[in-house]
């Protein structure tokens, strides 16, 4: 089942200078990329992206983050891209994520109080279409 997913490398990836390291693994494993930008996200296009966090005590944290520098957006596609992509990027708290995954081996805690975890990826077919709508308006 070819599906599309949106992948963010978040800004602590791009102040790191990792997103060619992200898109490398995710060719590597054999999706394609079929978009890609560096954006500076707003706080009207966070607000739609988080709205299902909006109100947990890490809402307001991470969208200060998500605004503190330019992210690089792409969509990729390909058989349960989805599911792939959230196993390349491994657990959500990079301390822990297994050695093998992006944020098991490029990410930590940096002792700050929001989790830099280098990047998202959607996590249902439901939320790729809502996110790509929002990163990529123009996209069919
Ligand atoms: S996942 O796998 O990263 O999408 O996981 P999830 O646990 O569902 O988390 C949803 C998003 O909230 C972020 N998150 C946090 N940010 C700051 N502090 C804390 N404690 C925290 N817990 C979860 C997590 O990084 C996810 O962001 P995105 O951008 O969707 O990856």
């Amino acid at each position: 089942m070819t599906q599309r997913t949106l992948v963010l490398v978040k800004p602590d990836g791009v102040r790191r200078g990792l997103t060619g390291e992200v898109l490398r693994r995710i060719e590597a494993k054999g999706y394609t990329l079929v978009a890609c930008e560096l954006k500076q996200a707003t706080r009207d296009m966070l607000a739609q992206h988080y709205a299902e966090h909006e109100g947990k005590p890490f809402y307001e944290p991470l969208v200060e983050f998500m605004l503190s520098g330019p992210v690089t957006a792409a969509v990729f596609e390909g058989e349960r891209v989805i599911e792939g992509f959230r196993a390349l990027a491994g657990a959500t708290d990079p301390t822990v994520a297994l050695p093998g995954t992006i944020r098991g081996d490029l990410g930590r805690d940096w002792g700050l109080k929001v989790q830099q975890n280098i990047v998202h990826g959607s996590d249902s077919e439901e939320s790729s279409a809502r996110e790509i709508a929002i990163w990529f308006p123009g996209l069919a």
